[in-house]
């Protein structure tokens, strides 16, 4: 039978929170994938794995996959999740961020965040005695990226050495991707037009990380160029939650980097085409992409369920 993680026979992170991926160390990330691994196979074997633990969701921003999996994931290991609307007002209008963390950690046993700032997570963690989850800032999107490169690996059976192409907008998954795949040495090459590069110092980190796990990190502005040869070609909307004001611009400018069935077609054959999803389907990618065999969107989503589950059980197994 399976090993099972259980209370009883705690395994750790080496991290209290998960507020962006430079916390994790490479032990970290496997750790998360191989309990993933094993709450997907068998996931009655969790039905009480977090018996009586309580988490509290906190979204300034929409969400169906993020809240969906977090609540279904808490419920389905014993646990509940309270729902904290905070599209209005906004965390930390009402009262301070520190007061709010300070107040949750006297009732619940972790906070998942979804905030506009990167800040406001970072603060979250600083004040609460109580784990602390980044479900989506301006930045990052760990959760994401790692149920992204779970869902690579269990597609292509490895990990190391694979070439993943971001196309698209250099926002806060294009971030994540970069960063996270630097450490599980995976090449990543981003092509963006001009002005929507991500963030010099987040591609700095992750060639940094690249250089110490034998992956490269690319920035193209040609997505030809960019897709050439890659195992997977990944996607997401030209204007983020918080940019809708900026989308008609966008509209403009994206068409280029599209990604239709033309672009798939510079990639590796067995290529797999990725979106974290919710898709503006005719914009950044095609229907026929991504109805496609070779789009694993919709096996990406059911991952943020098994990977979060193993990430909440790793942070809230020993009552901290
Ligand atoms: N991919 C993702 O985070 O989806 P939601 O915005 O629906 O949570
Ligand atoms: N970049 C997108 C991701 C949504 C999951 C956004 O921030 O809106």
């Amino acid at each position: 039978m399976t090993p099972v993680i259980t209370l009883e026979k705690p395994e750790t992170l080496s991290v209290r929170n998960l507020v962006a991926e430079r916390d994790l160390v490479r032990r970290d990330i496997e750790l998360v994938f191989q309990l993933a691994e094993r709450i997907k196979s068998a996931p009655g074997d969790y039905a009480q794995a977090l018996r009586g633990k309580q988490l509290a969701l906190i979204f300034e921003k929409p969400s169906l996959r993020t809240r969906v999996t977090f609540e279904v994931g808490m419920t389905s290991m014993g646990g509940f999740a309270v729902y904290l609307d905070h599209t209005k007002p906004r965390l930390g209008e009402r009262e301070s961020i520190k007061d709010v963390a300070r107040n949750l950690s006297r009732w619940v046993d972790g906070i998942v965040a979804r905030t506009f700032a990167h800040s406001a997570v970072e603060e979250l963690a600083e004040h609460a005695s109580i784990p602390v989850v980044n479900a989506l800032t301006d930045l990052f999107h760990p959760c994401q990226a790692l149920a992204d490169y779970f869902t690579l690996g269990e597609k292509v059976g490895r990990l190391k050495g694979l070439k993943l192409a971001y196309v698209g907008d250099g926002n806060n998954v294009c971030h994540s991707l970069l960063v996270t795949g630097a450490k599980l040495g995976v090449t990543v090459h981003v092509a963006t037009p001009q002005g929507f590069e991500p963030k010099a110092e987040i591609v700095e980190e992750a060639k940094t990380l690249a250089r110490k796990t034998g992956a490269k990190v690319h920035l193209y502005s040609d997505p030809v160029e960019a897709v050439a040869g890659a195992n997977a070609v990944y996607t997401d909307v030209w204007a983020s939650m918080g940019q809708e004001y900026a989308s008609h611009l966008r509209g403009q400018v994206f068409p280029p980097y599209r990604v239709t069935e033309g672009l798939m077609a510079s990639a590796d054959p067995s290529a797999v085409f990725m979106h974290c999803l919710p898709a503006h389907r005719g914009q950044e990618v095609t229907d026929a992409v991504l109805d496609s065999p070779q789009s694993v969107a919709f096996d990406q989503a059911e991952n943020r369920l098994h990977v979060q589950k193993a990430l909440l059980l790793l942070l809230m197994q020993n009552g901290r």
